[in-house]
Parts: C-alpha cells; sequence; structure tokens
C-alpha cells in the first residue's frame, strides 16, 4: 500500500568517492508527528536527512511524497547542525527565505518578526547575526525555517551544542510546532532528548536502516543487538 504513506523511501543509495554513505535504505513513514533518526556518528543520519530533503544526490533508488506539495522545497524547513551564518541582521536572516520567494522587505521582516516571536529569540533583532549566543543562534536558525510555514520541518542535532536550559526552550518550541500540525524529521544522539520527542524512531548504523518502529517501543525492546548496545551506550564499530 505504498500509495497510502505520507513519505516512501525505495533502495536510497548516497556513495561518494567509492564509500557507500547511505543504503540502499527502504522505509516509508505516516503523515503525523516527530520521527527521531538515531544512530552514532557516522551512521548516515544527516545523509538521509539531506537526502529527503533533495538536497543530497541519489545513486539509487527513489523518494515519492504522497502529496505533491510536500514534495516542494519552499514547503520543507531545515535546520542544519551548524547554523548557516550571514552578515545580516538577525531580521533579515530570518527574512531571507521570504525574499527569495519575491516578497518585499517590509512584509518579509513582518513574517520574521512573528517567526521570532513563535521560537521566543528575545534579542535585538538589528543586530548582527554573530553577536548571538549558541542558543540563540539555533532559535534564529529555527525561525528561519519556519518563516515559511512549512509542511515539514528537518533538524539535523540541533541542540548539539546547548545548554540544558536552551535545550529545553528548543524542546517546548519543537512540541507547539508538533501541535500546529508540522510533520518533522530530527536527527540526534541525545537519547534523553530522543525519548522526550519520539512519535517514532529510525535507527541507522553503517548507512543501514537497522530499526524502524511506529512509537516508542524502540526505546524499552530493541529488536537488534546494534540497538540494544546503542542504548546502553556501548560504542559500535
Ligand atoms: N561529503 C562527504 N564525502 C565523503 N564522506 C562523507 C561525506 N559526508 C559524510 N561522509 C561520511 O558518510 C558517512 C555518513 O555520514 P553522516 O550522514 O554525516 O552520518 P551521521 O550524521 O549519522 O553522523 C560517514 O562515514 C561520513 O564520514
Ligand atoms: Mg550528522
Amino acid at each position: 500500500m505504498v500509495g497510502a504513506h505520507w513519505l516512501t523511501l525505495t533502495d536510497v543509495t548516497v556513495r561518494r568517492r567509492g564509500k557507500t554513505l547511505l543504503g540502499p535504505v527502504s522505509f516509508a513513514l505516516n503523515g503525523s508527528g516527530l520521527t527521531i533518526l538515531m544512530g552514532p556518528n557516522g551512521a548516515g543520519k544527516t545523509t538521509l536527512l539531506r537526502a529527503i530533503h533533495g538536497i543530497e544526490r541519489l545513486n539509487d533508488g527513489r523518494i515519492e511524497w504522497h502529496d505533491p506539495q510536500d514534495a516542494d522545497g519552499r514547503a520543507q524547513g531545515f535546520v542544519f547542525q551548524q547554523p548557516v551564518l550571514m552578515r545580516r541582521s538577525v531580521l533579515d536572516c530570518i527574512a531571507y527565505p521570504l525574499r527569495l520567494d519575491g516578497q518585499s522587505a517590509v512584509q518579509a521582516r513582518e513574517a520574521a518578526r512573528a517567526a521570532a516571536d513563535e521560537v521566543q529569540l528575545r534579542v535585538n533583532l538589528d543586530q548582527p547575526v554573530f553577536l548571538l549566543s549558541g542558543g540563540e543562534k539555533q532559535k534564529m536558525a529555527l525561525a528561519r525555517a519556519l518563516v515559511r510555514a512549512p509542511r515539514i520541518l528537518f533538524l539535523d542535532e540541533p541542540c548539539a551544542n546547548l545548554d540544558g536550559h536552551a535545550i529545553i526552550e528548543i524542546e517546548e518550541i519543537l512540541n507547539r510546532v508538533r501541535a500546529g500540525g508540522t510533520r518533522i524529521l530530527m536527527s540526534t544522539h541525545d537519547q534523553g532528548q530522543a525519548r522526550r520527542l519520539a512519535d517514532s524512531v529510525l535507527f541507522l548504523h553503517k548507512g543501514q536502516l537497522v530499526e524502524q518502529t511506529e512509537g516508542r517501543e524502540f526505546f524499552s525492546t530493541p529488536r537488534t543487538e546494534a540497538g540494544r548496545a546503542f542504548l546502553k551506550g556501548e560504542i559500535l564499530l
């Protein structure tokens, strides 16, 4: 029943310089909630998120969206692990995607203010981006990803460099965004965060999808030795 799924990947494979970074992976996802991608460093989480977002060239396989509206890149926001910093004010940085869409500066800035408000970025929005703290930069990146009111939000280890307070704030924002109906795909290697947020889980290891659960059974009853070892905090080779 491929047609019933929100998103279907079939034999998706990414190779670079003779090395297979990802795949072949095949799976389908349903269209609501927050899916966590887990797995050790180098497992292929970033590559998979980028592939689904359409910014990673596939060497094989295909990615199918049930609803063509979801396939449009402008319907998808992406928060990269390292925020992409521009030599602009915070406000113009957030407004940038809308300027690319052809909106006027006034209109785009108004929407950017609303997005900054949505993520509770309480700083002077006219200051240059580089003056922000790590947590503020991550909120700014989130605001920029949300400014087009995306149907889908991708986040690649958004809390990797944040302190506890900033992590709690980001998780609260993600809960609100999810409650608003945005589909979220997020990688993390923070198990606590994964348990707090996951509606479903994809566990990757060595470029392969090793386990997939609808729901949170992965954390209580992993089915594979790799999954069990990962959850116990063992180093996977
Ligand atoms: N541009 C690249 N060229 C070559 N190898 C890469 C490139 N990007 C990532 N890799 C490798 O691809 C594999 C998967 O990486 P990645 O998707 O970043 O994993 P993760 O996000 O789970 O840490 C790793 O072995 C990594 O070293
Ligand atoms: Mg990564």
